[in-house]
């Protein structure tokens, strides 16, 4: 498959890595609004051409693109590239607002093109053992899934600038960056619920640095929290009334163990690297690009729209906004 990658950060190198490391992928073009920040990202990623002008760059000589810009521009990029020919694989959130996320999918579909969320946990393998773990704790009743880490830009905002993640006009802040690590597996292993809770802790910029949800439904409750100001040292928990599962990093489905009532500790999977965790995303993306009746395609949209719907009720329940 050969590739267009928008977005020079270190999250396009891990996904170039990943997609080199799983697939027989080719790395044709990057698009960046300086030459100078392109031809870097492209030297260090071996990628031949570099273009400025993202109306060239959509007619490049490639099949697919991955997007990797900041929030707010999904929509716009992922558009133009849907209407110039080109697969898109866009990270996440894939769309701020899901009336948007329908609109492309819509026109990917009238266009015989493959649209998806690049997000780890719909093609991790994990996510199978998962599910098959979840049979083995008994009646599930409460569920707490975290995703806290203290930003790396947090430092640099202290000190009076204003880096994108904490911008709202980009639509970015805790909930939209870790937040949806946290709504994908609660939609996809309990379903819809019949209510959500919500609330935000905002910055002076106006962005939610920290937040919660719960997700209530008639027999369970699933507890949301995510932080860009702090450091999770716990990770989440699904508890039965047979057993409990430890799950150290729920975006990346790592380091997980079943632990039954009497303390005894079963791992159902260790620590996997990054890169190959991006190596999947890649390898479905191709995967459904060769047969778009892949019913797992069908699964892969549906949750993206109704994981886009909970976040777009959460931000209205936590009163998060975009300037
Ligand atoms: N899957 C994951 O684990 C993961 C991890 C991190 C981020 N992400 C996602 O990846 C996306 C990018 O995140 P990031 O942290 O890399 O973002 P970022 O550093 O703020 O921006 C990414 C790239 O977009 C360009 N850019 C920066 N500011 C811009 C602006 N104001 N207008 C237009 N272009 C701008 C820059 O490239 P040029 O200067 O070269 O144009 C930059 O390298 C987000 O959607 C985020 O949610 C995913």
């Amino acid at each position: 498959m050969r590739y267009g990658v928008i977005g020079t950060g270190w999250i396009a190198k891990s996904f170039i890595d990943g997609a080199r490391m799983l697939c027989n992928a080719d790395f044709a073009a990057v698009y960046s609004r300086t030459t100078e920040s392109g031809n870097k990202f492209a030297s260090k990623n071996n990628i031949s051409e570099v273009f400025t002008d993202i109306n060239e760059f959509a007619n490049g000589n490639f099949d697919a693109v991955y997007i990797a810009s900041p929030n707010k521009l999904h929509f716009e990029q992922s558009k133009l590239m849907l209407e110039s020919g080109k697969h898109v694989i866009c990270e996440k959130p894939i769309t701020v607002e899901p009336e948007e996320l329908e609109e492309l999918q819509s026109l990917a579909k009238q266009n015989g093109l493959i649209y998806v969320e690049a997000i780890m946990y719909m093609f991790n393998p994990a996510r199978e053992l998962l599910k098959n773990a979840l049979k083995k704790i008994g009646r599930i009743t409460s569920v707490h899934f975290d995703f806290s880490q203290l930003s790396s830009k947090y430092p640099a905002y202290l000190a009076g600038t204003l880096p994108n993640i904490f911008n709202p006009a980009l639509a970015t802040g805790c909930l939209m960056d870790l937040g949806i690590y946290c709504v994908y597996p609660a939609l996809d292993l309990f379903g819809i619920p019949q209510k959500i809770t919500a609330c935000a802790h905002f910055m002076e910029s106006g962005a939610d640095g920290s937040g919660n949800s719960a997700f209530l439904y008639g027999d369970k409750l699933v507890n949301l929290t995510y932080s860009k100001l702090g450091q999770d040292r716990l990770g989440s928990q699904i508890f039965g009334d047979e057993g409990t599962i430890t799950v150290e990093s729920i975006s990346k489905l790592t380091n997980i163990k079943l632990i039954d009532n009497n303390g005894n500790s079963t791992e159902i999977i260790g620590d996997v690297i990054k890169e190959k965790l991006m190596g999947y995303e890649a390898q479905a993306f191709e995967r459904f690009i060769g047969n778009p009746d892949d019913p797992y395609y069908q699964t892969v949209c549906e949750r993206a729209l109704q994981v886009s719907k909970a976040m777009k009720e959460i931000r209205d329940l936590s009163g998060i906004t975009f300037g």
